[in-house]
C-alpha cells in the first residue's frame, strides 16, 4: 500500500478580464451590489477560439512539470468539470490528444463545485493501490458561453468565471508531503435548486423554442437555500476530517476553500472559529470557477508563500448537486 501526495500545480485563466462594470454596460446590476453580496470585483471569460480543453493543457503543463516529471510518466487523467468542451467524448481525452499522451486512460468526473475534491479521492485511492502512478487531475470550466448575460440571468451571471487548474498526484515518499484523507458526500433530494435543465436527453426534444423562450438551457439556482447549505455542510466536511486525523483547529496552516461566495467563506470560518490569516480566497479577481477554483486559489497562496512544503492544508467545498467534501494533505 503506498501512500499519495501532490507533486506538482499548476493554473490557467483567459486573459479576458469581465469587471463588475463591465457586466453593468449589459444588465441591471452595479458594482457595489455584487462586491457586497459576493466579494467579486472581476472574473475572466473565454475569448472565442479558447475553451476547457486549452485552459486545461495549459494548467496540466505548468502541473506536470512543477511535478518534475514528463507527459509520458502521466498514467491517468481525471477531468472535472460543469461545462465539457462538447456533450460527448468527455474532455479528458482532447487533454490527454493536446499533451501527446496515448493510450491511458481518461475519466471525466461531473461533481460541479466538489469536483477537485472528488478527484483528489479517486486519484489518491488508485495511488494509493498501485493502480496508477502518476494521475493529473484537471478542474476546467468555461461558464461564459453558457450564462444568461441579461437582467433575467443577472443573480447566477455575475457569480461566475472561466479558468482551469491542475495537479499531479504521485506517490509520497515521506511522511511531511502526502494526502492524510478525503471525504466526499452528495444529496441529490435538491439537485434542482441548482442546475441548467436543457438540452436534456431526459426531455423529448432535448431542446425546443419554448424552453429557451423561458431561459431553461442558462443555469438558475435558488441562491438563499445554495447559501444555507453551503454554509452548514462545509463546516460539518472540514470538522469530519478533522476527527478522522485527530487534528485540532490549530494544527491547520491554511484553509483553502471553494471559491463561491466571499461571504460564505467567512461565515465558514466564523463558524468553526478558524482566524482569518488561516485561510486564503481569490474569489474577487476569479469568480467562481467552479472545478478548477481550489486548484487556483492553492496555486496563488503557494506562490505568496501563505502554503509552504510540509504545511498542513484542508481543502473544502461545496457544491451543485449537492455536493460537498473535504480533503487534509501536507503540502
Ligand atoms: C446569489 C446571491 C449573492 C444573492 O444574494 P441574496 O442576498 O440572496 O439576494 P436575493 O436573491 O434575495 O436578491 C435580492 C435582490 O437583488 C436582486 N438581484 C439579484 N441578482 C442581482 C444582481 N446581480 N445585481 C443586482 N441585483 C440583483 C434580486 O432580484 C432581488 O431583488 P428584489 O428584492 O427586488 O426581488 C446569494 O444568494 C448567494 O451567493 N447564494 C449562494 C450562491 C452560490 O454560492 N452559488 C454557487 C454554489 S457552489
Amino acid at each position: 500500500m503506498y501512500r499519495s501526495r501532490i507533486l506538482g500545480i499548476g493554473m490557467s485563466v483567459p486573459s479576458r478580464v469581465v469587471t463588475n462594470h463591465d457586466l453593468a454596460t449589459k444588465m441591471e446590476t452595479s458594482h457595489e451590489w455584487i462586491v457586497e453580496r459576493t466579494g467579486i470585483e472581476e472574473r475572466r471569460w473565454v475569448e472565442p477560439g479558447e475553451g476547457g480543453c486549452e485552459l486545461a493543457t495549459k494548467a496540466a503543463l505548468e502541473a506536470i512539470e512543477r511535478a518534475h516529471v514528463a507527459p509520458k510518466d502521466i498514467d491517468l487523467i481525471i477531468y472535472a468539470t460543469l461545462s465539457p468542451d462538447f456533450n460527448f467524448p468527455g474532455t479528458a481525452v482532447f487533454v490527454q490528444r493536446a499533451l501527446g499522451i496515448k493510450d491511458i486512460p481518461c475519466l471525466d468526473i461531473r461533481q460541479q463545485c466538489t469536483g477537485f475534491i472528488y478527484g483528489l479521492s479517486i486519484a489518491d485511492a488508485y495511488v494509493r493501490t498501485g493502480s496508477f502512478k502518476n494521475v493529473l487531475l484537471i478542474g476546467s470550466e468555461v461558464h461564459s458561453t453558457g450564462l444568461d448575460i441579461s437582467t433575467a440571468g443577472r443573480d447566477v451571471t455575475v457569480l461566475f468565471g472561466d479558468g482551469a487548474g491542475a495537479v499531479v498526484v504521485g506517490r509520497a515518499t515521506d511522511d511531511q508531503h502526502l494526502i492524510l484523507s478525503t471525504h466526499i458526500h452528495a444529496d441529490g433530494s435538491e439537485a434542482e435548486i441548482l442546475w441548467t435543465e436543457y438540452p436534456a436527453s431526459a426531455r423529448h426534444p432535448r431542446i425546443t423554442a419554448e424552453a429557451m423562450a423561458e431561459r431553461k438551457h442558462f443555469p438558475t439556482m435558488n441562491g438563499k437555500k445554495v447559501f444555507i447549505r453551503a454554509v452548514t455542510r462545509m463546516p460539518q466536511a472540514i470538522m469530519e476530517g478533522m476527527v478522522a486525523n485527530n487534528l485540532q483547529l490549530s494544527d491547520i496552516d491554511m484553509l483553502i476553500p471553494h471559491q463561491a461566495n466571499l461571504r460564505i467563506n467567512q461565515k465558514v470560518c466564523e463558524m468553526i472559529g478558524l482566524p482569518a490569516d488561516k485561510t486564503h480566497n481569490n474569489i474577487q479577481k476569479y469568480g467562481n470557477t467552479t472545478a478548477a477554483s481550489i486548484p487556483i486559489c492553492m496555486h496563488e497562496a503557494i506562490a505568496l508563500g501563505k502554503i509552504k512544503p510540509g504545511n498542513l492544508v484542508c481543502l473544502v467545498a461545496f457544491g451543485a448537486g449537492l455536493t460537498w467534501g473535504s480533503a487534509f494533505l501536507r503540502y
